[in-house]
């Protein structure tokens, strides 16, 4: 498994501490920026991440932003992709048990450096169940690939 990880100024506190759990536990991972508090605008760093995620099976995303919602919104425009902002260790966890997520966003102006941390490594060490969550799965895929029929 392989990390790519992007942020804006409004995550970038949360995201440094990010990176330093995944260098002390020997994750591999790519950055993607942004790199200094210098206003920036997030659907960049949410598209870069969201491509490479997309583009790789091996590879899950972290976001951050000063929310973590503009970053999600922007992420989920691209395909493949089940980006889900996380506030609590519940939902770090059920997102990828039963929604598959692919990339967990994160709000640094919401949740401190710890708890990014903590939720960063439930996500990177949970599985997805499978069994009646990949119909539901599927399903948003569907929506997604404009086939989904009621
Ligand atoms: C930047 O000020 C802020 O709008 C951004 O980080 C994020 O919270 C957007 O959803």
């Amino acid at each position: 498994m392989k990390v790519a990880i992007g942020c804006d100024h409004g995550g970038l506190n949360i995201k440094n501490a990010i990176i330093e759990y995944l260098k002390e536990n020997g994750i591999e991972f790519t950055d993607f920026g942004c790199y200094t508090e210098e206003s920036v605008d997030y659907p960049i760093y949410g598209y870069k991440v969201a491509k490479e995620v997309s583009d790789n099976s091996d590879t899950l995303g972290v976001l951050c932003c000063g929310t973590g919602i503009g970053i999600s919104m922007s992420a989920n425009k691209v395909k493949g992709i089940r980006a889900a902002v996380c506030t609590n260790e519940f939902m770090a966890e059920m997102t990828r048990r039963h929604n598959n997520s692919n990339i967990i966003c994160m709000g640094g102006r919401i949740i401190d450096e710890a708890m990014a941390v903590k939720l960063t490594d439930i996500f990177l060490n949970t599985e997805f169940e499978g069994d009646r969550h990949t119909k539901r799965v599927d399903m948003i895929t569907a929506i997604e690939e404009g086939t989904f029929e009621l």
